[in-house]
């Protein structure tokens, strides 16, 4: 059979496709550790995987909308479903969340001043929900996330962020601080 290469040819291309295996692999790397550093949300405002509100939540807002579940970080939404959300505060997920006037003015403004901004959150996800995020599905799908955890008695919900991610309150959600519970 004959070689469209010569031998030195061979080794010579080789070698080159070695060296750009080396240069590939260490920017790789680099992009890796870059990720690392800024996390998911890196590219907005927190570092090291986290979410972080500019200013500082009302009391109002754990006082009313923690009662039920945890206080989500507020830059998880984009600006649009939270002001829908807070206009529907009466038909809340099956449940009555309804706040006097003033109250939901103001959680409703620091909610829409700290939303999400960066492109990942950009689309408004069905019935508002976090958990219908085209980015919340994709980083649990059932690969990363067995099917079957969402409904154990420890899990219940997606939108139960802080079964499995301790610092989801203070919106941090870095992979290396997840944990399934049994
Ligand atoms: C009376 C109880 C109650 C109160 C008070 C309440 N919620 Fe909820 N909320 C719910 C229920 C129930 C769900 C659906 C949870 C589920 O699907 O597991 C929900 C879901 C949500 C979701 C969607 C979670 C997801 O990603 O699936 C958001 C966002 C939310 N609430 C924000 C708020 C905000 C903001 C307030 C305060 C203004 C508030 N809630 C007050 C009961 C409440
Ligand atoms: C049943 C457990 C569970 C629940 C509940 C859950 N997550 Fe996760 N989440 C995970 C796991 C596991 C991963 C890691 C997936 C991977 O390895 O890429 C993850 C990854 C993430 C990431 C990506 C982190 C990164 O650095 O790439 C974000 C952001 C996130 N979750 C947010 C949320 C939010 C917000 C909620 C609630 C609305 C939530 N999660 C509910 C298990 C859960």
């Amino acid at each position: 059979m004959n070689s469209l290469f010569t031998p030195p040819i061979r080794l010579l291309l080789g070698r080159i496709a070695a060296g750009l295996l080396i240069v590939l692999t260490a920017t790789t790397a680099v992009r890796a550790e870059e990720n690392e550093k800024k996390g998911f949300f890196g590219f907005f405002k927190g570092e090291g995987g986290k979410t972080v509100a500019q200013t500082p939540a009302p009391p109002k807002y754990k006082q009313e909308c923690a009662s039920c579940h945890m206080a989500y970080p507020p830059g998880l939404l984009p600006a649009a479903s939270w002001q829908h959300l807070m206009a529907n505060l009466g038909k809340h997920y099956g449940t009555d969340a309804s706040l006097a006037a003033e109250d939901a003015t103001q959680i409703g403004n620091w909610l829409s001043a700290n939303a999400g901004t960066y492109k990942r959150v950009s689309g408004t996800p069905s019935e508002d929900r976090i958990s219908q995020s085209d980015w919340f599905l994709r980083k649990h799908r059932a690969g990363e996330v067995p099917a079957n955890v969402w409904t154990r008695a420890s899990v219940r919900s997606p939108a139960n962020c802080s079964a499995c991610h301790s610092g989801a309150e203070q919106g941090n959600f870095n992979e290396r601080q997840v944990k399934i519970p049994g």
